[in-house]
């Protein structure tokens, strides 16, 4: 039965899919007996698989990264298919189109989608109003909701430290903890901020208005993974030094050789 709607839907364009699957998975938990379900099928209350990290209790350690949920639509439905937690984002201060469609791509033959994005999403004071109205509104959620950030495409690069303090003022009340991305390919530059100074004045600034707040918010970063040693290296030193709570690196998929 999944092969079959598997093909059917594999006729259409991937990222028309992902919202039309999404869409129909939000109709289908929007009737109480179906979420109820739903969230019995899926979901797992293990309390082997609970973990407190950065003082944070995750129900269990699967979640789902940054770019399935841009703009914090479907927080509900993850909750209801059992995720630990849910990073969203990436998000930029102003809204963002991204790239020209079609912009996401199946690679059938390696399970893999290719993704040239571009952070399209909705900006950082929609995505925080709707994360406001989500905490209001399920209160008792244990979902663990993560901030990616990230800088809009018009931002100079020497710039984007105002982006990102933007985007993490305007999330702080409402999320778990921040990823400061510089990892994606999509947005012209970006990649660039890796480099040491450039992601010193970053991460220094927005440590420093953390540690300020009544309570600060684990700090992580994403980092692409075709960094080479030295880079590698020297991002290491900059987390030690500004104290971050951790390094988020995709692990690039093996191949035959690995
Ligand atoms: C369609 C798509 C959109 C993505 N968008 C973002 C994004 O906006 N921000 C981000 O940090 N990562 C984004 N990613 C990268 C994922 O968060 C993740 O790092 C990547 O898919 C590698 O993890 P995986 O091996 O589990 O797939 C995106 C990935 C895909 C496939």
């Amino acid at each position: 039965m999944y092969q079959l709607f598997r093909k059917f839907l594999f006729l259409f364009d991937a990222e028309a899919v992902h919202y039309f699957s999404m869409n129909l998975l939000k109709l289908a938990c929007s009737i109480p007996f179906i979420r109820k379900l739903i969230h019995h099928l899926y979901s797992v209350n293990q309390p082997a698989l609970k973990k407190k990290l950065w003082g944070l209790d995750f129900q269990n350690p699967l979640g789902l990264a940054a770019g399935f949920d841009k703009n914090a639509r479907y927080l509900r439905e993850l909750e209801t298919l059992g995720f630990g937690f849910v990073e969203i984002g990436t998000v930029t201060p102003l809204p963002q189109q991204g790239n020209e469609k079609p912009r996401l791509f199946r690679l059938p033959a390696d399970k893999a989608l290719l993704n040239r994005m571009g952070f399209n999403n909705d900006g950082a004071k929609i995505i925080s109003a709707r994360l406001r109205a989500w905490r209001s509104d399920h209160p008792a959620s244990a979902m663990i909701i993560g901030g990616n950030i990230g800088k809009n495409k018009i931002t100079p690069n020497e710039d984007a430290w105002k982006d990102y303090e933007i985007c993490f003022r305007e999330l702080f009340d409402y999320v778990d903890y921040f990823v400061v991305n510089v990892s994606s390919p999509n947005t012209p530059g970006l990649r660039e901020l890796q480099e040491k100074e450039a992601l010193r004045k970053i991460l220094t600034h927005l440590q420093t208005i953390n540690t300020h707040q009544h309570r600060a918010k684990p700090l992580l970063l994403k980092i692409a993974p075709d960094l080479n040693q030295e880079q590698v290296k020297d991002v290491i030193e900059l987390a030690i030094e500004i104290r971050l709570d951790g390094l988020w690196l995709p692990i690039p998929p093996l191949t035959a050789k690995d």
